[in-house]
């Protein structure tokens, strides 16, 4: 939620910034802003809107002189969007300027404090108050004043600060909201993510909780809270700009569902080795996977959905109970937690603020914490005992799609690595299992072929005002996520019921031309799927299937439409039943003329509560 951006160098500021924000802007999108520092002056210009509205402003950011700026697009959380809420926000003298992404928790205190001295306030933010509040404490030091800044501010933030008095230099500060800053030869970056910088610099320095930096030309001197300096390494991102571009597509989402065979080749290859999987640098020990006594799967949104796929598959290899909790309810639980307790903890964005809420809650009871993460030096993975990467590259997109598949994908590799160590899969299945996963990318792309026959359907459904998805076990899982990612870009009501809830209750909702998306890959219990069509038909709904290519004959008998998948493993269905759902979804989406990489009052990561 919200990215921000901040640039010391050489070169005029204000189109560096503005690049930065178009990359950051699936981050938030309502409101945008730079603040940049002509050597004397803060000049700030904000506006409501697309960003698209501030670079016709500032003419692409030729209107605004400088070389040192701070740029910021939002996702409103205090105070509605509007050109004054909108960030940078400015102090009363106009000399010091703040982006922030999070939320200061304890921001109505300062506020009274600070009007009780004289401080008027221009807009409703919480960000307002760490502008004024520096400026209270601002004696000739913007370091010293943000250090007491940062001892008074409660709950999550990132930020970065601009004052004119010292015109050479940005300081960026970070606790549990995500922030990188980018090394160059004669710049320096802050970014809430690599998108914005990898154009400029591939060398970056992940900051820690707590830590200010100050950035200048020359390069970066990190601190800790009390001012003492701390030395950092630098990484190097590994991938190429054009992951992060729209590479000839119409749409971000688009692309990221067509680049789920090698996302998934990524993901799996390196992994199986000589017929086995292999997991380098893995943190969990032969003894610690022979004393799991119990896994909890946490995490939100789609991630959650992967986990529900993770519950069947996780249980029938390794005949361990797993529990699959949303990342907002397990942190208020009062979760059994041992040390034998295995959390998993999905995130793609690795920044989710319940997640690693979550994270923190189950750590602090004494649990192991195993992450399945895709952005590589984010939060959730350096807190965590373990990670797995999904090595999916950037996604852009709010609604997730590459993602989804490679965590799927990662957690049934690690189902199989601990099935092997337990002894609980038998080494014919284990096979079968290891070839399948093999063959997923190609089957995948043989799926993706599908997208004529989709888009037709999605021409049949598109201007349906309700769509219900159901399916039973592994196919319950996936209806949820077919769910989500329909509601999310499309705007249509849509539900997900396990099959056998539909006759208590939400069959009396099926009426004449109800769309009904049966999902049915789950061969086991095909013939109660092909019952629950019948049941739906026969009170008006159409239907739409999604089963396996030896079941399209017996479904063809009732659906009024069908979506194939190719043979594979059952635990691996969901895996290749998503791209049709995907589709579908984007087709709908397109047909309805939304905005579909940037879904209404969404963000692609969730750093409020
Ligand atoms: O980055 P995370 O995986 O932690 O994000 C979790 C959810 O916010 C995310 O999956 C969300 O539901 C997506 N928009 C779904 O497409």
């Amino acid at each position: 939620m919200c990215g921000i951006v901040g640039f010391v160098g050489r070169e005029e500021a204000a189109p560096i910034l503005l690049d930065g924000l178009a990359r950051l802007e699936y981050r938030g999108y309502d409101s945008a802003g730079v603040a940049v520092l002509d050597g004397q002056k803060l000049r700030v210009a904000k506006a409501k809107g697309r960003l698209r509205v501030l670079a016709d402003m500032i003419q692409n950011g030729r209107a605004i002189h400088g070389t040192v700026g701070i740029g910021h697009t939002r996702w409103a959380t205090h105070g509605a969007p509007s050109d004054v809420n909108a960030h940078p926000q400015v102090s009363r003298s106009g000399k010091i300027a703040v982006v922030h992404n999070g939320i200061i928790e304890n921001y109505a205190q300062l506020k009274e404090f600070l009007m009780a001295r004289g401080v008027d306030f221009a807009s409703e933010t919480d960000t307002e108050v760490v502008a004024q509040l520096i400026e209270h404490f601002y004696q000739g030091n913007l370091l010293d004043a943000v250090a007491k800044v940062l001892h008074r501010i409660e709950g999550a933030y990132s930020l970065g600060i601009v004052c004119a008095d010292e015109p050479d230099q940005l300081i960026a500060v970070r606790k549990d909201s995500p922030l990188i800053l980018g090394v160059g030869d004669g710049f320096s970056f802050l970014a809430s993510d690599v998108t914005a910088i990898i154009k400029h610099t591939r060398d970056v320095m992940y900051m820690d909780d707590g830590e200010i930096a100050v950035l200048t030309c020359d390069g970066i001197q990190v601190y800790d809270s009390f001012l003492q300096p701390v030395e950092k390494t630098i990484a190097r991102v590994d991938w190429e700009i054009d992951a992060a571009e729209k590479g000839g597509y119409e749409h971000f989402m688009l692309k990221e569902i067509m680049e789920q065979p090698d996302a998934l080749r990524k993901a799996i290859f390196p992994r199986i080795r000589d017929g086995e999987v292999v997991l380098e640098d893995f943190g969990l020990t032969d003894e610690y996977i022979r004393q799991i006594e119990k896994i909890f799967i946490v995490a939100c949104g789609s991630s959650y959905h992967v986990g529900m796929v993770g519950k069947y598959n996780l249980e029938q290899m390794l005949r361990i109970p797993v529990d699959v909790v949303l990342a907002s309810e397990f942190r208020y639980m009062d979760p059994i937690v041992t040390e034998h307790t295995l959390v998993i903890v999905i995130s793609q964005s690795g920044e989710t603020l319940d997640t690693m809420a979550a994270l923190r809650a189950a750590k602090g009871l004494g649990a192991t914490i195993l992450s399945i993460v895709n952005v590589v030096g984010s939060s959730i993975a350096r807190e965590s005992d373990t990670v797995l990467y999904t090595w999916a590259g950037p996604e852009i997109a709010v609604a997730t799609t590459k993602a989804y598949s490679t965590q799927l994908a990662v957690l049934d590799l690690l189902g199989l690595y601990f099935a092997r160590k337990l002894g609980t899969l038998p080494e014919e299945r284990y096979q079968t299992v290891i070839q399948s996963l093999l063959l997923l990318p190609s089957q995948m792309e043989q799926v993706l072929e599908c997208q004529a026959n989709i888009q037709y359907l999605a021409s049949q459904y598109f201007n349906h005002d309700s769509i219900f998805f159901i399916g039973r076990n592994l196919d319950y899982a996936l209806g949820l996520e077919g769910s989500l990612k329909l509601k999310e870009i499309s705007y249509i009501h849509s539900e997900a019921y396990a099959s056998g809830e539909l006759k208590h209750g939400t069959i009396s909702l099926i009426e004449d031309g109800t769309l009904v998306v049966a999902v049915a890959t789950y061969n086991r219990l095909f013939d109660k799927a092909m019952s629950n069509v019948v049941e739906v038909k026969s009170r008006g709904a159409d239907v739409l299937a999604l089963t396996t290519e030896d079941k399209a004959a017996d479904m063809e008998k009732y659906a009024n439409g069908i979506i194939t998948i190719p043979e594979t493993d059952e635990m691996l269905r969901p895996s290749l039943g998503v791209a049709p759902l995907q589709l579908l979804a984007y087709y709908i989406a397109l047909m309805r003329g939304c905005d579909i990489d940037k879904p209404r009052n969404l963000a692609k990561s969730v750093t409020v509560e």
